[in-house]
């Protein structure tokens, strides 16, 4: 347990705390931190499900959501964005510069020109070509889950980049994008952007974010179910078995169900959980900078 920290969801995520981390344990701020991450996972083509490079909707078009998050009164999010490269960063706008949470489709596209963004294709051609053959197998529009082998290189769908700092100034802040499940059914949004699905943060009790099945993670809104535990005296550890198991409990599992969740309390005690083996976490804090298995498998 120690901060500055940097906590982030899947291997891929290794290199891009690390290249972060340094201006956390400086004088950069959390939540400038967090959307760096964002944005540099959404920049990377060959992560097929954030960003420039995320698989479309089964019609072929591709949205983007995003949120980010310091505290209960701070925070911001956008779903179904179609013309911008960095959904973290419209999130972020909608946090700083407007009075409401969460802005949707071409709306929150609108909001992000008024704000100055470059309107920009968001399909790459590398993920239509992946659509285009997906199209020609007529194989199931759930793809499997996402195997991570901890060498940054997924196997299956990549998913959501949740990450989670902690600056030296004991400031915590979150953020979590994603082009959502391929394949999905248009105008589908998983949990990602939503307060308290995809990413919980509130400086007195901790901070969570969930990656894989958006819908299972929302019906239990398990970000805030996991800040909420450990609020309550649960170890983060506890707080994500805890959450993982009633999650079990209430959705009858498919073999291509895939859920996990990091999670820190405010002074940096950290953990990570997964329903199903194949998830890996990256963590960056004084004494390393790794790729982690999770203390909690529960299937
Ligand atoms: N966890 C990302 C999604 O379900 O959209």
């Amino acid at each position: 347990m120690s901060t500055p920290l940097l906590i982030s969801t899947w291997s891929f995520s290794l290199p891009i705390i690390e290249a972060e981390f340094p201006r956390l344990a400086d004088t950069g701020n959390a939540l400038d931190v967090v959307e760096a991450c964002a944005i540099s996972a959404e920049s990377n083509e060959s992560i097929d499900s954030v960003g420039y490079g995320g698989l479309p909707d089964r019609n072929g078009r591709c949205t983007f959501d995003a949120a980010v998050m310091k505290s209960p009164s701070e925070s911001g999010a956008v779903c179904g964005i179609e013309r911008h490269r960095h959904p973290v960063s419209v999130a972020r706008l909608v946090m700083e510069q407007t009075e409401h949470s969460m802005l949707v489709g071409s709306l929150a596209d609108d909001f992000a020109d008024k704000q100055g963004i470059t309107s920009e294709n968001i399909l790459a051609e590398s993920a239509k070509a992946k659509w285009e053959a997906w199209k020609k197998t007529n194989m199931p529009p759930v793809p499997p889950p996402p195997l991570d082998i901890g060498t940054g290189e997924l196997f299956g769908s990549h998913d959501t980049i949740g990450t989670i700092g902690i600056d030296a100034g004991g400031t915590m802040a979150g953020s979590c994008s994603t082009s959502g499940m391929a394949w999905k059914v248009p105008g589908r949004v998983g949990d990602s952007p939503i307060i308290g699905h995809g990413l919980y943060v509130d400086p007195q009790r901790g901070a969570a974010t969930g990656t894989g099945h958006g819908e299972l993670i929302s019906g239990i809104c398990g970000s805030f179910l996991i800040v909420e535990l450990m609020g309550r005296g649960a170890s983060p550890e506890d707080a994500i078995h805890d959450t993982l198991a009633r999650l079990a409990q209430c959705w009858p599992l498919k073999k291509e169900h895939q859920v996990a969740f990091i999670a820190t309390t405010p002074k940096g005690k950290y953990a990570a959980g997964a329903l199903r083996p194949g998830f890996k976490s990256a963590v960056c804090d004084g004494s390393q900078q790794a790729i982690l298995d999770p203390e909690i498998v529960l299937h």
